[in-house]
Parts: structure tokens; sequence; C-alpha cells
């Protein structure tokens, strides 16, 4: 905060997109190394998203979910469940951001296991180095401790294991969810399981009928090279969340998919109700920028044309990071990019100062510390992802050359 507010900093005021780009209030382009912190899909401006916003702000932009339905809120519920065929995720809740799509996913379980007589699986588990979320509840399951030391003990009770092999160590009679980023951690760094990892954690949660939470707020919308990163090892969580990307990056909302069986066990009276709402809940501008985003999937043949940029960015990782002695390791799945690099000396935050220098070379991203990050929007060219590949390396060498 005081170098935010230093007299003399100079934020950036970003007052335009295009695609893949980036216009300041100088009028400077830039690429968008991180796809606007991990939400955007389709690029910035695109005219089938605009449009659907404009057409549903011309007719109701919101009305309370809280008795009430609007149509794109139904129509984006049955597209969503449609995405997954045969799943049994046949029911859909909306929230407002990526922690509150977990936060209700975990009250769901919680109160599940009460109203079915199992009040004493109250109990999470998540991994080491997680991130969930910023809000109190989804915040408890994560295990940075820049994010949660602080209010550590103040949500749910969540103990983080390291790997699936501590597994064994958990008394299972009193978990009521596993939660997991799948494939990839995100805010941890950009660190990637091993392959098989999920099935076996889904069939550790089959067996001891503990529900799986797979928080695809980052994975999800076709970032890792599938719609969905469960899909790469054909496993069906019991509650999927999705934020970011639903909306293609333009909108906040959230959805939280869960089964028929997690559903009816809520449809008593007065004291079986789920007491979960957020004004906002189900905003109808924000469903149509969805619908418009999984149209645009179809019409563009987005998941398509992802293996050949899929290769186009792990070649150009290799290119401009695999040989230099500072790389510690390049991490990829998809469009999802991790460079792990060993502090430069004298740089206090190494990471940020090679982001900050890249902004020279045209391209914006954020790191996680000394891990930096190309996440690129869906819709970038394979020329597009080359230059981003190459913007970071310069702002590396800036950085190394002092
Ligand atoms: C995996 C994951 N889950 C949850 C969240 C929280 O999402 P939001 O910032 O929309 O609350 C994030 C945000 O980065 C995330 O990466």
């Amino acid at each position: 905060m005081a170098d935010w507010c230093a007299p003399d900093h100079e934020p950036l005021v970003l007052v335009g997109g295009r695609g893949a780009h980036l216009i300041d209030s100088d009028g400077r382009e830039y690429l968008d190394g991180n796809s606007s912190i991990w939400t955007n899909i389709h690029g910035h401006r695109h005219p089938r998203i605009t449009a659907a916003i404009q057409a549903q702000a011309a007719e109701l932009a919101h009305c309370s979910a809280l008795g009430f339905t609007n149509a794109p809120a139904a129509q984006l519920g049955e597209r969503l469940c449609g995405l997954l065929p045969d799943s049994g995720l046949s029911r859909v809740f909306y929230s407002d951001n990526g922690s509150t799509s977990i936060e209700c996913a975990c009250k769901m379980a919680i109160q599940y296991r009460q109203l079915v007589g199992e009040p004493q699986r109250q109990r999470f588990l998540c991994f080491e180095r997680a991130y969930h979320g910023d809000t109190a509840g989804a915040g408890s399951l994560g295990a940075i401790p820049a994010f949660k030391g602080r209010f550590h003990g103040m949500g749910f009770d969540a103990v983080a294991i390291p790997d699936i092999d501590a597994l064994s160590t958990v008394d299972p009679t009193e978990i009521t969810a596993v939660c997991i980023e799948p494939l990839i951690q995100g805010a941890a760094g950009m660190r990637d399981w091993p392959s098989g990892m999920l099935t076996e954690l889904r069939a550790w949660c089959d067996e001891h009928d503990v529900f799986l939470i797979l928080d695809e707020v980052m994975t999800g919308f076709g970032r890792t090279g599938q719609m969905f990163a469960c899909q790469h090892e054909g496993v069906v969580p019991d509650f999927l969340c999705l934020a970011k990307g639903l909306t293609g990056g333009y909108l906040p909302l959230a959805a939280t998919l869960t089964s028929d069986r997690v559903f009816s066990a809520f449809l008593g009276g007065y004291d079986e109700t789920f007491f979960y709402g957020h004004s906002y809940c189900a905003n109808p501008i924000g469903c149509a920028a969805a619908l418009a985003s999984l149209d645009v999937f179809q019409e563009e043949a987005v998941l398509e044309g992802l293996p050949a940029k899929i290769t186009r960015l792990e070649r150009a990782l290799a290119e401009h990071f695999g040989s230099r002695e500072q790389t510690r390791e390049i991490r990829q799945v998809g469009m999802i990019a991790g460079i792990e690099i060993d502090p430069i000396e004298g740089l206090a935050f190494t990471g940020a100062e090679v982001c900050l220098a890249a902004r020279r070379h045209g391209l914006l991203t954020r790191p996680v510390r000394d891990t930096l990050v190309l996440m690129p929007p869906l819709c970038s060219t394979e020329s597009e992802i080359e230059q981003m590949a190459a913007a970071l390396a310069a702002g590396l060498d800036d950085c190394a050359s002092g």
C-alpha cells in the first residue's frame, strides 16, 4: 500500500482492450499475458459477448433470485450441466465469484451431512499450498500463509495434506469433503499434480463416501486444453466450482454445480432451507455474457484450436527460458504456464521486478513470488503467444543485466 500511495507512483490506467491486447491511458498497447488475472477467455471487446451484454442490459439489468428466476439464468444452468453430460451434475447454484463458489459448496456439504444424519462429518481436507479464495470459509481451505496466516482457525475446520499419499493418515469418517484445484495449483505458483492423482483421489472419496469438491475457478473453460480440467482424467466431482472464465472474463458470476443426491436432501421444509444467497446471484447480464461465451466456444471451435497454441506456448517457453541459468523449472498445463526463476541478487522481489520490466516490452502479467506466469487468453494467436514469451524474457534480461 505504501508503494502504491507513494507520491511518485504512477498507476497504470487501462482504458481499452482488443482481443489479447489492453490499451492504457497514454495509448500504449500491451499483450494481456495473464488473461486479466486468469479471467479472460475469448479476448477483450469480443463483439458477440459485448452485444449480449448490451441486449440484456436493455431488457433487464438485474432482478432478485430469491423466489424468482430469469431466462438467461435458467438457460445457462441447462447449458452448464450439458457441458458434462451423464455426469450427474444436474443442479446449479449461482453466486458472484470464485471464493463464493467454494464457500457455498462447503456450506452445502456441511448442511447435507446434517440433513442426512451424519453431523460428525464437518471437517474438510485440502492440500498444502492450495488457494480457494479470500472469504473466511474459502480461505480456511487454502494453505498459503500470506493469505491465511492472520486468519488461521477462523473459518471451516480444515486439514491440509501434502499429497494423496497422506490420505492414509486421515480418519475419513470425520470428513465431509476434499477440496482441490485439479491438475494444477494456481496461486501456489502454477504447480501441477502428478497425472492420475485426481483419479486416485476420486476412488478414495468413493471408498469412504467423502465428497469431492473441484475448484475449477482457474482451470475451467478451456484453460487446460479441455473445457474442464477434470475431463482429462474422466473424473466427476460432487461439487464443481466455476467463476473467472464463466462469463468469458467480462462480469463477476460464479456457479457451483452439484448432483440430485445433494439437491434432494434440501427438499424439506423451512429448517432444511439452504440459507445462502448474495444480492446479485444469477444476475441476468452476467448470465447473458456467459451464454454468449459458450456460443463463442462453439462458433469459433475454440477447444479444437487449442492444441496448436499449447504446443506453441511450450516451444516458446523452451526457446526463451529453457537454457537459461536462472530458470529453475518451467511448468505448463495447457494454456497455463509458470516459469520459476532464481532470485536475482539485489532485487527484493525478483518476479515482480521482471514483470514490471516486461511492461516496457509490451506485456502485462503478474508473478506468484518468483514464478513468472504466462496465461494467454485462449484467443491469442500463435504469434501473440510467441511475443508474450519474448517480452517476458526481455524483462528478465533487463533485470539480470541490472
Ligand atoms: C483456484 C482458485 N479458486 C478460487 C479463487 C478465488 O476466486 P475469486 O478471486 O473470483 O474470488 C481463485 C482466484 O484466483 C483461484 O485461482
